[in-house]
Order: C-alpha cells, then sequence, then structure tokens
C-alpha cells in the first residue's frame, strides 16, 4: 500500500543533506517577498514581535512534531498517521487530507508570484527595470500583473519547470542547488543590505522594522503572524512529515530544526532590512502589499553600480529559492494522488500540474480578467492567500499538537527525540512536550478565535 517517493528513496546521506533540504523548502518567496510585505502591512516592529512569538512557541514545536513523524513512519503524510495512530478508528490521516488541499491552493498563487520573479529575471537581460521613482516602478509591476496573456504564460512556465524537476526526479539536484544557493541568496542580501543601510532613509526604515508600536499588536495582526510562522517553516499541512521521512536516525531534531528556523528567519530579516530604507528613502508605502518586493528592488538597484546585473542575480536565485520551496508542495499533492489513486509517479505529477494551471489561473488573472471577481470582499488571489496561510495551517498544526501531544504516548516521543536514549535531549523533551500539549494548541486556538471576534 505505501508508495516510496522518489525523494525519499535513499534518504539523505548526511545530517547536513537534511538540513539543507528542509531548508530548501523553508526558504523561498515567503522570506523575500511574503515576510516584508505583511509585516509593512501590519505595523513594522510589532508585527515582527509576534511573528518571533509564533515563530518559536508554535511553528518550531510543530515542525519538530512533524519531522518526528515523519521519521518515526518514513512514509508519506497519509500513511504515517495511520501508522502512528493508536487506534485505526481515529481519523488523524485526515490531516494529511487536508494538507492536499492546502498545498494546492498555495501552490495556485505561489506560481504567480513566482512567475513575477521569472517575469523580472527575463526583463532585467531585456530592458533597464531600474528607477528610483515609486510612481515608474509601480505602473512597470502593474503593467506585468494586469496583463492576462502575461500572467498565464509566467505562471505555466512556472508549473510546467517544477513538473520537469519532480518528474526527472531531479530532486537531489534540489539539494545541490540549493546547497550552493542559500549562501549566495545570503552573501547577495548581505551587499543589497549594505547599500540600503547607507541611503538616507535607513534610520527611518530601520526604526520601523526594529521599533514597536505596541499599538499596532492587534488581533488580525496576531493572527496573520501566526499564519506567516506556519507559511514560512512549510508546517500545518505535511510536508515537513514527507521531508522528516529521510531524516537520518541518528540526527538531533530539535536542534537541526532550531537551526533551518533561526537560518529562515535571519533571511527574512535581510530582505526587510533590504526594503524598508528604500521604502522611507523613496516615498513608498509600507503597505503596499503583495507588490512591495517589486516596486521597491528596482529602486535599491538603481544606487548600485552594475545594478541590472546585480537585480537580474537577486531574481534569479529568488527564483531557485522558490523552487526548491514548491517542489516540496507538489511533493506532497504527487504522493496524495499517486497514493490514493494508485497512479504512477509522473502521471500524478502532470494530473497535478495540469490541475494546478487551472486553479492556478484564477488566481493569475485575479489582477486582470478576473479582478471584479471576489469572493468574502478578496480576489481569488487574495482568498487562497488568506484561507491557507490563516486558516488550514494552523488548523492542521493545531491537529498536529494534539496527535503528537495528546495522542501519542510520551514515552514514544521521549524515545524520538532523544534517538533511543542516545541524545541527552532531556531537557529539550520536557519543554517539547510542554509546548506541544499546552502553548502552542492554546495559541493557536486562541488567536483563531480572537480573530473570529469571538473574545
Ligand atoms: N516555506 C516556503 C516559503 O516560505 C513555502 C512553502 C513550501 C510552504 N512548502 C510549504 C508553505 C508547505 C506551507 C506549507 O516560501
Amino acid at each position: 500500500m505505501e508508495k516510496e517517493t522518489s525523494l525519499k528513496r535513499g534518504g539523505f546521506a548526511t545530517a547536513l543533506g537534511a538540513l539543507i533540504a528542509t531548508l530548501g523548502s523553508a526558504i523561498g518567496l515567503g522570506n523575500i517577498w511574503r515576510f516584508p510585505y505583511l509585516t509593512g502591512e501590519n505595523g513594522g516592529a510589532a508585527f515582527l514581535i509576534l511573528y518571533l512569538i509564533s515563530t518559536f512557541l508554535v511553528g518550531l514545536p510543530v515542525m519538530i512534531a512533524e519531522i518526528m513523524l515523519g521519521r518515526a513512519a518514513r512514509a508519506n503524510v497519509i500513511t504515517t498517521l495511520r501508522r502512528l495512530s493508536p487506534s485505526p478508528r481515529q481519523p488523524w490521516w485526515l490531516i494529511g487530507a487536508a494538507g492536499g488541499l492546502s498545498a494546492f491552493l498555495i501552490m495556485a498563487f505561489y506560481t504567480e508570484v513566482a512567475g513575477w520573479v521569472f517575469a523580472y529575471v527575463f526583463r532585467s537581460l531585456t530592458s533597464n527595470i531600474l528607477s528610483t521613482n515609486p510612481e515608474v516602478t509601480t505602473q512597470m509591476f502593474l503593467a506585468l500583473v494586469s496583463d492576462p496573456f502575461q500572467s498565464l504564460l509566467w505562471q505555466w512556465i512556472v508549473l510546467v519547470l517544477v513538473g520537469l524537476i519532480i518528474t526527472f526526479g531531479v530532486a537531489r539536484g534540489i539539494e545541490a542547488t540549493t546547497k550552493r544557493l542559500i549562501p549566495l541568496l545570503f552573501l547577495l542580501l548581505l551587499v543589497v543590505d549594505v547599500r540600503a543601510l547607507t541611503l538616507p532613509g535607513a534610520v527611518e526604515g530601520l526604526t520601523f522594522l526594529f521599533k514597536p508600536d505596541f499599538s499596532k499588536i492587534t488581533a488580525t495582526a496576531a493572527l496573520i503572524a501566526l499564519g506567516l510562522a506556519f507559511f514560512k517553516l512549510s508546517i500545518g499541512m505535511g510536508a515537513m512529515i514527507t521531508y522528516g521521512s529521510y531524516w537520518k536516525d541518528d540526527q538531533n531534531i530539535p536542534s537541526t530544526a532550531l537551526r533551518v528556523a533561526l537560518s529562515d528567519l535571519a533571511v527574512s530579516l535581510l530582505a526587510g532590512i533590504a526594503i524598508f530604507p528604500v521604502v522611507f528613502t523613496y516615498g513608498f508605502e509600507p503597505t503596499a502589499g503583495a507588490k512591495l518586493l517589486f516596486i521597491t528592488l528596482p529602486a535599491v538597484f538603481a544606487q548600485m553600480p552594475l545594478g541590472n546585473f546585480f537585480i537580474f542575480i537577486f531574481f534569479l536565485l529568488t527564483s531557485f529559492a522558490a523552487i526548491g520551496a514548491m517542489v516540496s508542495l507538489v511533493e506532497v499533492v504527487v504522493a496524495f494522488l499517486s497514493e490514493q489513486f494508485e497512479l504512477p509517479r509522473k502521471s500524478a505529477t502532470w494530473l497535478a500540474i495540469g490541475a494546478l494551471a487551472l486553479v492556478g489561473s484564477t488566481a493569475a488573472l485575479s489582477n486582470s480578467t478576473l479582478a471584479n471577481f471576489t469572493l468574502f470582499g478578496k480576489t481569488l488571489f487574495d482568498l487562497y492567500d488568506f484561507v491557507t496561510s490563516n486558516v488550514l495551517l494552523p488548523l492542521g498544526g493545531f491537529f498536529i499538537t494534539l496527535f503528537v501531544g495528546w495522542s501519542l504516548k510520551p514515552e514514544f516521543v521521549k524515545e524520538q527525540l532523544t534517538n533511543r536514549g542516545q541524545l541527552n535531549n532531556d531537557r529539550v523533551v520536557r519543554l517539547f512536550l510542554i509546548l506541544v500539549r499546552y502553548v502552542s494548541p492554546l495559541l493557536v486556538l486562541i488567536v483563531l478565535l480572537d480573530s473570529l471576534n469571538v473574545f
């Protein structure tokens, strides 16, 4: 009944390989595009505080829980939950089924944003996209997203590329690329940060990002910060269960997961430090929303020698980071389809990609043809984005904490996190159990209910 996934076959040879692949799923558009724009929209430093709390009190415990489950069962999401469940009658596998839906909806808008990144890679080669004038860079972006043909074209290019990578089983290639890419992305961000920090608006930008205005802490901001923590760490829908299934037996799960979370946070902060000084120097709006990255970056690169070349490299690295993240998302769908309907992987992949092109196009067209089509006051792009991060992922995470904290035996958790007593992790395990049983599920519940105005 279990089918191996090609990603899983063999597993990772080294602890470093597992760390890197996990980082490859975590680091993506979430750091470069989503973190800055949500921080800008939701009040800067105050939002950052909520995000840090969500990451370490909820995100990290859920991440450790997922990786632990995957490694213990060494199977895809649904099989993992079925196999570890104390009784076959408890439907914990539904978390995995819901995860398939989340993956689908995330991909629908993620491929569109990745398409914008690809378009900017291409444009930086064919034309001059640099300007410090907000009007100019904003118009350039709007011309892209309001053109239905270009939006669809770039999204489908992204989808085909992801499909090819998955069918050719170059997932291993992703590990090799990620290993080189993350340090490069890190370096380039540092360079951009130095430039941004020497702009006249640097102090204002840093103040916005690091000096909290506590009046900005609201129920909505808390929900969005929590959603971002889930989105960032690729948790709440089974991607980390799948990835955990090829972690090594002697790997220290809590400490490796902590390193993933910290590196991921570092990349987000570097992206924020690159963007907010530009915002305040040239008169952009921090609340510009999803277009923030695309309209501000051309301004900082305009102020750098070889700016056109560097912005090309920047978007190229970002597109690679996005691909690593997308592979981990589609992998969940493909594993789900091929197991549920006993399809060969290749058919499952192209079926998933075809369906994603259909659903994804409704997101791609939501800035043009479908701009006036809204549900609950949101375009489809915004709806998919909102529902996944702020509802589905937190709910998935909530049930994962219940499963690990309350349904599994504490002895089992201890055995897994100490690698059967080989690691001296007793205090970590005790802390983990407190977080996963009480703190994380309660925080998720409070934030979800609060955002529904229950209190
Ligand atoms: N973490 C990735 C990013 O920040 C996105 C991502 C990849 C993801 N896999 C996921 C989000 C699974 C939620 C669930 O870009």
